[in-house]
């Protein structure tokens, strides 16, 4: 949460922390009151910071009851709003709820029974928005968002821009449905990468996956109809052995990059989800850049381990970013919803055709 903040902080230095609502969500405002947002919003969006995972404004704050009067004052509060004016006829719109389940006031534990789920709220506001104004609701690519964030006694509202939010999900939390074809849970991670950085897998096309076992980034590379690299020294998923176009090197990455380079093999993704020092997995996807096709890209985990005293993570970090831009016109990092003491990054050279320079 530090680090998030301080992001925040460099982009205009007058922000203060004002509470920390719940573990992870921190009310932040300016010395004078009624401060607009939208500009430190907009910085933001264009600055891209790693670990501040969403934004939503707070432009009023109701007090509530946790009855069902609620609701009528929220879409009372909303209505009011000068920012209401942004829903306008045909207008893609969201409403996204959500109730706090643990206080600061009680030491974040649980705050009990809640009155209404944060579902019921959004189709009671999302229908009468659509009334009022013409906007029309959709959940999974909003133009505008409401945001609305309640304790048991507040409910912290405010409109926005979805791009403006940095990530269109309530609170950045991206959820994806769990298949049964799915092998590992890092397989979200991927998914949640290809997303947020706005790149695709495009068949017919080669791709490496370095560290890739059980196998669930290689499952979603083949599955999108690339030829596949798998490197790593344990076994694969035994359901992987019946796919197609898939090679297992079953040794390490270093190994296969010294060969692949001789080879003049080259790659149009590469993925690396190697457990190793984030400074070391740089040096690496640079030399992996010899593999790279002129307009491919690398999704590559950047791990953040904080058990050791000794070691600075955040250091670590701005070494291997730093690294990266001395090689890769392009370099986006973001902590994801589905990144835990990791960061997520993308890079790319200038040429890519997916991609435009940050
Ligand atoms: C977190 S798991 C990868 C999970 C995988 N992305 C998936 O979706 O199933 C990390 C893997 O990296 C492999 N690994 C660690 N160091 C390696 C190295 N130097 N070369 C190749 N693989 C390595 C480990 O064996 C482990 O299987």
């Amino acid at each position: 949460m530090d680090v998030a903040f301080d992001e925040l902080k460099r982009l205009d230095r007058r922000l203060q922390s004002v509470e920390l609502l719940s573990p992870g969500i921190l009310l932040c405002g300016y010395p004078q009151e009624m401060q607009d947002s939208t500009v430190l919003m907009r910085l933001a969006q264009e600055q891209r910071p790693i670990f501040v995972r969403h934004l939503a404004p707070v432009q009023v704050i109701v007090c509530l009851s946790n009855t069902g009067d609620d609701i009528g004052a929220l879409a009372l509060a909303i209505a009011d709003l000068p920012t209401f004016t942004l829903l306008e006829a045909g207008q893609r719109f969201a409403v996204q709820t959500r109730l706090l389940q643990t206080d600061a006031k009680t030491t974040f534990a649980s705050i009990g029974k809640r009155a209404y789920s944060s579902g019921y709220v959004n189709q009671l506001l999302a229908g009468a928005v659509t009334e009022e104004t013409g906007a029309v609701e959709s959940v999974k690519k909003p133009q505008i968002v409401i945001s609305l964030l309640c304790t048991l006694e507040k409910g912290y509202l405010g409109i926005s821009l979805a791009k403006d939010n940095l990530s269109d999900w309530p609170g950045g939390a991206r959820h994806f449905a769990q298949t049964s074809e799915q092998i590992s849970r890092a397989e979200f991670k991927l998914l949640e990468a290809l997303e947020t950085f706005g790149v695709s897998l495009a068949a017919p096309g080669t791709a490496l996956d370095l560290g890739a076992a059980p196998g669930g980034w290689t499952r979603l590379l083949s599955g999108a109809g690339m030829n596949v690299v798998a490197v790593d020294p344990a076994k694969l998923d035994p359901r992987l052995a019946r796919q197609a176009h898939l090679e297992h090197y079953r040794g390490y990455a270093e190994a296969y990059l010294e060969d692949a380079i001789k080879r003049h093999r080259r790659f149009d993704v590469i993925t690396n989800d190697m457990r190793m020092d984030a400074r070391e997995a740089a040096r690496l996807l640079v030399e992996a850049g010899a593999c790279l096709s002129p307009d491919g890209f690398i999704i590559s985990m950047l791990k953040l381990p904080h058990a050791t005293p000794e070691i600075d993570p955040q250091r670590n970090l701005r070494e291997a970013l730093r690294l990266l831009s001395r090689h890769y016109g392009i370099v986006q990092a973001r902590q994801l919803f589905h990144n835990r003491q990791e960061v997520t990054v993308l890079t790319a050279r200038p040429l890519s055709k997916q991609l435009k320079p940050s």
